[in-house]
């Protein structure tokens, strides 16, 4: 009796345990977030490349992922780098951030987004592009500096907006940002950069 309890025991904790995926580097994979085929759920698909996590967007980019909160069931990518040169985000080909509004993730209503070197024309949109926008503080560490002197503009990424996208493009805003959950009067330095996504 007692080695047949015993066995289903073992069963029991390893078909349970085979479901959450093993540690991606240092970060811990909960469910349902799905590193191979063997652990997860498919549809909350991520990708551990070489022992760094990272998330994949509509458009094929990969976004690091930064931490993983599984009791709030959100995640923080890593804004894509700013060219050093030029003011342009590394995903400004592909036109930003783009989720498959066919997945369960979509971007937190706790990202403020910095937008940079903008057209004009983007003024008449509901951003605050003045010149006490947090986005000038920015310009002056460094990968902002490729941005220096843009117009600049920055937004609370509310439910009054679209959460599958973080949109740029030539002709409009070249490169964007963003700090997750950031009070008004907080310096730079406490700035908590990245891209704060939630899956349900
Ligand atoms: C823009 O943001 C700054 C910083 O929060 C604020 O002081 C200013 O009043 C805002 N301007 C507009 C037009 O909303
Ligand atoms: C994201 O999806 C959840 C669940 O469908 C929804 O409650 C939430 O309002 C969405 N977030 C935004 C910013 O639209
Ligand atoms: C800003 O974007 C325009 C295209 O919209 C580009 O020609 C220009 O080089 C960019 N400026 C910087 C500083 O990268």
């Amino acid at each position: 009796m007692v080695p047949v309890v015993v066995f289903l025991f073992i069963l029991v904790t390893q078909v349970s345990a085979s479901r959450v995926c093993p540690k991606c580097g240092k970060m811990k994979v909960p469910y349902p977030l799905r590193t191979d085929e063997n652990c997860g759920d498919p549809r909350y698909k991520i990708y551990c490349n070489n022992g760094v996590l990272e998330f994949m967007s509509a458009s094929g980019f990969y976004y690091k992922i930064l931490s993983i909160n599984r009791r709030a069931n959100k995640l923080v990518i890593s804004p894509p780098l700013i060219k050093e040169n030029a003011c342009y985000s590394s995903d400004l080909g592909l036109g930003g951030l783009r989720l498959d509004e066919n997945l369960p993730f979509n971007i937190s209503t706790r990202n403020t987004v910095m937008l940079f070197n903008c057209s004009n024309n983007i003024l008449l949109s509901p951003l605050n592009c003045s010149s006490s926008s947090f986005c000038r503080q920015f310009e002056d560490v460094g990968e902002g500096y490729g941005c220096k002197g843009t117009l600049c503009c920055h937004f609370l990424k509310d439910a009054s907006m679209n959460s599958y996208r973080i949109r740029i493009r030539l002709g409009g805003c070249t490169a964007y940002t963003s700090v997750v959950d950031k009070q008004p009067n907080d310096p730079i330095k406490l700035w908590n950069f990245g891209i704060e996504l939630q899956w349900f």
